[in-house]
């Protein structure tokens, strides 16, 4: 057993339906067992300026669960061990953690709960090699993080997906078009799968298989030739033609220290190409922060307890500098070190890079075997 008397929790990165859920069970389950918790405002950016609220029943009694965002905010695109600053006029990256790992000393915070990614799980990692205790839970709607078979926030996302397409559905229908739906994910294609599959999408495309074209004009004439003189297309926002490259729509920071591509523009490069190609007026639509706001779907809600209260046991149980995750539909925990995977470097770019942990569509997954077996194409 552990003797923690006092905990904080921080967020980083962009927000994911069910991060109340999380921080609520993580705070029950505390007080519970007699420990005090804090909260670091806007993420990593209150770690560092040492700016935290507590988080008692009050400050979570009033209706968090079904709320989307997240009460105490989160950091965007922060790295404090390479986080740009002004010096003499200069843009310079520089290791803010000693500061960091100084407030939380100071502050007597004896576990630090980290509801993030990739990137946020690796800076925790990181933490934990500076003697920081640390327990990392699973956030983002892209379902990307390696080791766990589920993040919270994904569901939601695929349930706001399923949705538009269902909408789009009737367009497509009465206009006799192609309707796209660009939807987010980054690398892995997980929303698109999930969503095209549940909402009846045509085509789906996704960043882990490259796609041709012909395959895909193939699959709206072979609709048409049956009298289908529409299509619905789920593109994934990391999806590329193959031979082609993925569509950034900004560069931030340089590149450096952060998650450092936008990714944007992949539905209405397909929507352009198909209405060249067939003729067949084709629209895009992009669903963007739609799918990361408001409120939690009931799973989401459910996992996201799920997971708070197994942070808050580990932490109870003096289990360190682990994540906690879905392994074969139960509640379980992994080392940091395997979360980080090849990414070992200090401090290192994160997130989104080729170095990073991040767990994609395998094409032995049975989403893709589903998909394929109800004739849904994926472009190849
Ligand atoms: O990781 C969550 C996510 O919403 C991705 O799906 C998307 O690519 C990215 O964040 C957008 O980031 P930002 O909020 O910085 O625009």
């Amino acid at each position: 057993m552990s003797d923690i008397k006092k905990i904080a929790i921080l967020i980083n990165g962009g927000d994911a339906p069910g991060l109340n859920a999380v921080i609520r069970a993580i705070v029950r389950t505390a007080e519970k067992n007699g420990i005090e918790s804090y909260g670091f405002i806007e993420g990593f950016k209150g770690l560092l300026e040492n700016n935290y609220v507590r988080l008692d029943k009050s400050s979570i009694s009033s209706g968090i669960l079904q709320k989307g965002g997240a009460i105490i905010g989160s950091s965007l695109n922060t790295n404090v061990f390479n986080l740009k600053t002004i010096e003499n006029g200069q843009e310079v990256y520089k290791d803010f953690s000693d500061k960091c790992v100084q407030n939380l000393k100071d502050d007597g915070i004896d576990c630090l709960f980290t509801l993030g990614g990739d990137s946020t799980q690796k800076s925790a990692r990181d933490f934990s090699l500076k003697g920081i205790k640390v327990i990392g839970v699973p956030k983002t709607i892209d379902n990307d993080v390696a080791c766990t078979e589920a993040t919270f926030g994904y569901n939601t996302a695929v349930s706001v997906a399923t949705e538009a397409l269902d909408r789009l559905h009737t367009t497509a229908e009465t206009h006799n078009r192609i309707m796209v739906l660009e939807v987010m994910g980054r690398y892995a294609g997980w929303i698109a799968l999930e969503s095209a599959i549940s909402g009846g999408a045509d085509v789906a495309l996704l960043p882990e298989i490259p796609y041709d074209m012909d395959k895909v004009i193939a699959k709206i004439e072979e609709r048409k030739s049956i009298g289908k003189n529409f299509s619905v297309i789920v593109v994934s926002e990391g999806a590329y033609p193959k031979g082609g490259s993925i569509s950034v729509k900004n560069t931030r920071e340089g590149g450096k220290g952060v998650i450092n591509i936008q990714l944007g523009g992949a539905g209405e490069t397909v929507a352009k190409e198909i209405e060249k190609r067939t003729g067949i007026t084709s629209r895009n639509t992009t669903l963007g922060y739609i799918q990361r706001g408001g409120t939690p779907t009931a799973t989401d809600r459910v996992l996201s307890t799920k997971y708070g209260a197994k942070a808050m046991e580990l932490a109870l149980e003096g289990k360190f500098n682990v994540l906690t995750v879905l392994k074969n539909g139960k509640l379980d925990y992994v080392s940091l070190e395997d979360v980080v995977g090849n990414n070992k470097e200090i401090g290192a770019v994160e997130g989104g890079t080729e170095d990073s942990n991040m767990r994609v569509v395998t094409m032995d997954d049975d989403l893709i075997k589903t998909a394929r077996n109800i004739g849904i194409c994926l472009g190849d």
